[in-house]
């Protein structure tokens, strides 16, 4: 028999999402009019149907597999040199920042590349993260061997949790003390808050003044819709030598069951080798990805190009738009409920207070049970989240307004 990799063991029961949809199964089946009459705002999954131009691109690429002359089997598993250059370009040089095309690198998706990218860094980091917090960061670096066990409310030993409260606008404070790796996520997932140009600054000089590396999620930039705020940590000066940026076309385009996303590593971040000399760290995640992947697909990689042309980035503001006129919808809808609330301006996420007494658990059920609506609360996401729920605007703009209707109904 072989060994088993027993990081494994100290994870938590289950995945925050497979455990609500298990709940929910569990509820529909015992209460079959109910569901019926459920309204899923758990999950942030996008609803709305794929751009148009992303369809006819999809299309298109379809034929020329088709076709023995355009056929294309294995692609270059960075990436198409037309989506590399497209993203260099629109995402960032139209912006005037400082990013080349080969410097992206082309992926299936952000849940992987946030939890693939431990491969490239050693053990023994000092790793902080935010609480609450997205939890594929925190899984997989109990996957990874990166952490003791968890304790009675659910922290790792060996992790740096940095709170985020009303306190401080759920927007993680620098540390006192020196941690190598630390993940943010701006626009915020899951309390939808979004840092200042000058918060970012200073997490930036952290960084380089401890030769930390930052690992950016950014897989809600195209939400923020306040012009001043930074939409990119390549908007602050010197992030070329501290971070990676992971983006992700799954909210901004649709792309959750399409699948395409992508890391940027520029070529002047180093990481640190035993014996204290530096090494760049773009090459080793090119190796990783020649070794362990093949590409996302060429049919794949054509619509998300198209997301790009004057077509795509319309059809991409509508979506935008239709999503945050619900997460303003949602706001209020909570506000006039008496709750507090956060998020849901620059983002899609609705972070709201549960009414007192009442664990993020209990109000998962009292949603469940008194407005069949799901929700997801918030401690799943961290101990700092109990007491709050989070409520996911992809919805469709008649669900959003009846689960409205339902939140000004609960007794
Ligand atoms: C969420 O609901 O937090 C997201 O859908 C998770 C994800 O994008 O993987």
């Amino acid at each position: 028999m072989a060994l088993i990799n027993e990081n494994y063991l100290k994870l938590k029961a289950g995945y925050l999402f497979p455990e609500i949809a298990r709940r929910v199964k569990a509820f529909t089946e015992a209460n079959p009019d109910a569901a019926k009459r459920l309204i899923r705002c758990g999950i942030g999954d996008v609803t709305e149907a794929l751009p148009e131009a992303v369809r006819y691109a999809m299309h298109e690429a379809v034929d020329e597999m088709g076709k023995r002359e355009s056929f294309h089997g294995y692609g270059p598993e960075q990436g198409y040199d037309f989506l590399r250059q497209a993203i260099a370009k629109n995402d960032f040089q139209a912006r005037g920042l400082n990013i080349e095309a080969d410097e992206i690198f082309v992926s299936d998706g952000s849940k992987c590349d946030t939890g693939n990218i431990l491969d490239i860094f050693g053990s023994g980091n000092k790793i902080a993260i935010t609480d609450p917090v997205y939890p594929v960061y925190v899984d997989t670096n109990v996957m990874n061997g990166n952490t003791g066990d968890a304790d009675e409310n659910g922290a790792y030993g060996g992790l740096v949790y940095l709170k985020c409260t009303p306190e401080n606008n759920f927007v993680a404070d620098i540390p006192k003390e020196k941690v190598d790796l630390v993940y943010l996520c701006y626009p915020n997932n899951p309390t939808g808050a979004v840092a200042t140009r000058a918060q970012l600054e200073a997490w930036v000089k952290y960084c380089l003044a401890n030769d930390t590396t930052l690992l950016y999620d950014a897989a809600y930039e195209a939400f923020i819709r306040d012009p001043e705020l930074p939409r990119s940590i390549y908007e602050i000066e010197g992030a070329r030598e501290c971070a990676i940026e992971f983006r992700s076309f799954s909210k901004n385009g649709g792309f959750t069951g399409v699948r395409c996303a992508f890391v940027v590593i520029p070529k002047t971040l180093m990481g640190r080798k035993k014996d204290g000399s530096k090494h760049p760290l773009h090459p080793l995640w090119s190796r990783r990805h020649s070794t362990k992947f093949n590409g996302a697909s060429y049919i794949v990689q054509r619509g998300a190009e198209a997301l790009y042309t004057d077509e795509g980035k319309a059809q991409v503001k509508e979506l935008i738009e239709h999503y945050m006129g619900n997460a303003a919808l949602l706001v209020e809808a909570c506000k006039k409920a008496g709750l507090p609330v956060y998020g849901g301006v620059n983002a899609p996420y609705v972070w709201v207070g549960c009414p007192s007494g009442l664990s993020s658990w209990q109000m998962f059920d009292k949603m469940l049970n008194e407005a069949n609506v799901v929700i997801t609360p918030g401690s799943g996401f961290g101990s700092a989240g109990e007491g709050w729920f989070r409520i996911s605007a992809f919805n469709s703009r008649a669900n959003v307004e009846e689960v409205c209707r339902r939140i000004a109904a609960l007794k």
